[in-house]
């Protein structure tokens, strides 16, 4: 494990070990082993970013489950509303089930702030989100988030999934900006 690294142009400094991620991913999922124990959920994991952190909590559930991957396209609109957000692989049938969202990070929120109502028009039973960060200090658009592992600052981070211009997502600890 390197204390500093090079990603890009930027330095990075270590921020949370391989340990305390694995930790706080298990307790995540001993959390959803226990809340969903008599349900079948469907977890529905936001590419890219978190298909490690997807990866790591799916192994430790024990309960009768699905995973399914999306991944979120947004674009800069025409009008001045904003961007669109459309959904690429949202191939399942969502009626009637309880899902589960897994993100990597909530900054903003906008993301998913924009894409929860396309999920509602599903009519899923339950709709529930897992983030393993949040940086509450950047969140702008209300979210409940109902799992979080990690509230951070509103820095830069890359590891574990997460990525600076492509790079870094091979990282297995969670590296902050300097
Ligand atoms: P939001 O829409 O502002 O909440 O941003 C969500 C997305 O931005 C995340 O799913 C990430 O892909 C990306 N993102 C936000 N903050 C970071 C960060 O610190 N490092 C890497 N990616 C980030």
């Amino acid at each position: 494990m390197m204390s500093a690294i090079r990603v890009h142009d930027k330095t990075f400094e270590i921020y949370l070990s391989e340990a305390d991620i694995q930790k706080r991913v298990k307790a995540i999922a001993e959390a959803l082993n226990k809340d969903y124990h008599d349900k079948r959920p469907l977890f529905i994991a936001i590419l890219n970013g978190s298909f490690i952190f997807a990866a790591d909590l799916f192994k430790h559930l024990t309960i009768d489950t699905e995973i399914s991957f999306i991944k979120l396209a947004s674009y800069k609109g025409m009008k001045s509303t904003g961007n669109v957000i459309t959904s690429i692989g949202l191939d399942v049938e969502l009626f009637g089930k309880d899902v589960i969202i897994i993100e990597d990070i909530v900054d903003t929120g906008k993301t998913l702030y924009n894409f929860l109502p396309k999920l509602k028009d599903h009519h899923p039973a339950s709709l529930k989100i897992v983030a393993l960060l949040h940086k509450p200090d950047a969140t702008k658009f209300p979210l409940t988030l109902d799992y979080v592992g990690f509230s951070i600052p509103d820095k830069f981070v890359v590891g574990y999934g997460l990525d600076y211009d492509g790079k870094g997502r091979n990282l297995k600890e969670i590296y902050q900006v300097v």
